[in-house]
């Protein structure tokens, strides 16, 4: 038995992985939810203006049903409570310690248990966002960045639906902008019938700091906790809301941010681009990149790491 279907079986039974794997939820992979942004945040360097206009206005004609069938679930569930229970549960950390490279095997068998060419993907997206980042000359930490930013999706390794761990992240406690993507969904959270969580400030303050407010739950909070005191803070803030899309790209939440949240929002901006546009059809092999990121992965984190 290899070691990826020991680590597997350490956490759930075969037959808990395949029924997992069958009501996880709408998306037939979680790459579709980000193939998804890309139809909403159309690379601009790839296609005309008046193109990336027409893409907009067909957003919601090509939007294939499982996705937004995601959304609705999404949007459904992600109460103010759940994300409470969740970060009480999570960020103890005490489901499993590993060494990241295990974690990466397991994306890999995650990505989509259809097709088995498309198996690499998970990795390929994270060698493509780094090798990008670290391509433009960028410091080495964000290239880490890069590798690492959606290693949170190892949630669905511990049974969580899909919409509970990607999709556009926003600030749960306060009213749903209608930045966010299929706003209209969030009429079935009971959160939506709370007076005080749906005032513009909720339970928040003005400009009190993105970190007193919580987010919906999902990877990038996750992965954020979980690199918290091996990494540099703009590369923390890239890990925790680079799915935060109703702000970095539509500026909906600013009467939440202080000063160090729209400094640090800089680099949140700089990388998504590299999460989104990066594809490159010539990447080097990652048998060929390994020494590389061995060394990389080394000099920041520890052997294991806490899941
Ligand atoms: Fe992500
Ligand atoms: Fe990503």
């Amino acid at each position: 038995m290899n070691e990826q279907l020991i680590l597997i079986e350490n956490l759930m039974k075969p037959n808990q992985i395949n029924a997992a794997k069958e009501s996880n939820g709408p998306l037939q992979n979680l790459d579709e939810w980000e193939d998804d942004v890309l139809n909403r945040y159309p690379d601009p360097s790839v296609i005309n203006q008046d193109k990336k206009e027409e893409k907009f206005r067909n957003y919601e004609e090509t939007v294939k049903d499982g996705v937004k069938e995601f959304y609705r679930l999404n949007h459904q569930y992600q109460t103010f409570d759940f994300v409470v229970q969740k970060k009480a549960d999570y960020l103890r950390f005490d489901k499993k310690e590993m060494p990241i490279w295990n974690a990466f095997d397991f994306l890999n068998e995650l990505v989509d248990d259809s097709d088995p060419d498309i198996d690499l993907d998970q990795m390929q997206h994270l060698l493509q966002t780094s090798e990008a980042i670290r391509n433009d000359g960028h410091p080495d930490w964000m290239v880490l960045v890069g590798l690492i930013h959606d290693m949170g999706k190892v949630l669905c390794l511990f049974g969580e639906p899909q919409w509970a761990v990607v999709g556009d992240t926003f600030p749960v406690g306060c009213a749903y902008s209608d930045k966010i993507v299929y706003p209209e969904f969030f009429k079935d959270n009971p959160d939506f019938n709370n007076k005080t969580y749906q005032s513009k400030l909720g339970v928040y303050t003005e400009n009190c700091g993105l970190d007193n407010v919580h987010m919906s739950w999902g990877h990038d909070e996750y992965v954020y906790h979980m690199m918290k005191d091996y990494i540099p803070e703009p590369g923390l803030y890239m890990l925790r809301y680079h799915s935060f899309y109703s702000q970095h790209r539509e500026n909906a939440y600013t009467h939440l941010m202080n000063e160090k949240d729209h400094d640090m929002f800089k680099w949140v901006k700089l990388f998504n681009p590299y999460d989104l546009y990066s594809k490159n059809p010539n990447q080097k092999s990652w048998e060929e990149l390994k020494p590389y990121y061995q060394e990389l992965v080394a000099k920041y984190l520890p052997v294991t790491l806490k899941f």
